[in-house]
């Protein structure tokens, strides 16, 4: 597996690979890299010729009080294990090399209404920063797909929306999301909960299959659903975010009982926030 850590390399790496006529899957990370991520290269595989990975912290997309100093960097491991998954190439740009003029002056990119709502009303700026880098990645990688898990809900819509209002020739693929024996979905904020947290956390899927066996079972006070689930999660040891159950496309609260829907949540446990989500 090649590393690359220069926009040079990278688009050297890129045109050789065009010239012999493969086509090209690119998996976005920030490292850390657990069953979630390998399997999103097994996926990208499945689509395409080559699989390039990036690891990239994206300064862009913390808040002031968020963990961007403290996220977990573990680059031996991850190469490690892309080697193992049989990765084609990574790439591992650093702060400097993505936003040489700094972040105050970075041109940005911004999906209105989608990142506004659900994690996007509590983390200003962190979807205009994941925006940005995704874009500015998809220039520099050129893919033909990209997979992103769909334990990020959020971000894989805006995704989808922002290739769409800025014609973007790649097709974003979404992958099922990884979860633990227990039922939490694999994170590398996981890493962060105590071992008694961690002992809580699996709480947070249970009560998003309980509301989608409510709504199955033909509940349809969609707001009642959400206040409940989240004194639930409060009784479970939870500081509760949001529980919004959506329409599964414009991410809006569902009214109507014939939308595709979702239900998303986010909660803190101690320190740690967690997200998941269900499609109902
Ligand atoms: O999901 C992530 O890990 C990040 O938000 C992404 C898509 C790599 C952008 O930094």
């Amino acid at each position: 597996m090649i590393i690359l850590s220069t926009i040079e390399e990278l688009r050297a790496q890129i045109a050789s690979w065009r010239r012999a006529g493969d086509k090209i899957a690119f998996v976005p990370t920030m490292g850390n890299l657990h069953q979630g991520h390998l399997q999103l290269v097994e996926v990208a595989k499945s689509h395409a010729d080559r699989v390039i990975v990036s690891i990239f912290v994206n300064p862009m997309q913390f808040g002031q009080n968020e963990d961007l100093a403290n996220y977990p960097r573990t680059l031996d491991a991850d190469v490690a294990g892309l080697t193992q998954h049989a990765a084609d190439a990574i790439f591992t740009p650093t702060p400097q090399l993505m936003y040489p003029r700094g972040l105050e002056v970075q041109t940005f990119v911004e999906v209105p209404q989608l990142g506004d709502l659900h994690c996007g009303a509590n983390r200003p700026g962190h979807f205009r920063g994941v925006s940005t880098i995704v874009c500015k990645l998809f220039n520099l990688v050129q893919p033909d797909i990209a997979c992103f898990g769909k334990k990020d809900f959020q971000q894989l819509a805006i995704i989808r929306q922002m290739v769409i209002d800025l014609s973007l020739p790649i097709e974003v693929i979404g992958v099922a999301t990884e979860r633990a024996s227990d039922g939490l979905a694999l994170s590398s904020r996981n890493g962060y909960l105590t071992p008694a947290e961690r002992a809580k956390a699996p709480a947070l899927y249970q009560i998003l299959q309980q509301v989608k066996a409510a709504i199955a079972a033909g509940k349809h006070d969609y707001r009642a659903l959400e206040q409940q689930a989240k004194a639930e999660l409060s009784a479970a040891g939870f500081v509760p975010d949001y529980v919004n159950i959506s329409n599964q496309h414009s991410l809006a609260l569902a009214i109507d009982a014939t939308e595709q829907k979702v239900v998303l949540a986010a909660a803190k446990l101690g320190t740690t926030r967690l997200i998941d989500n269900l499609e109902l």
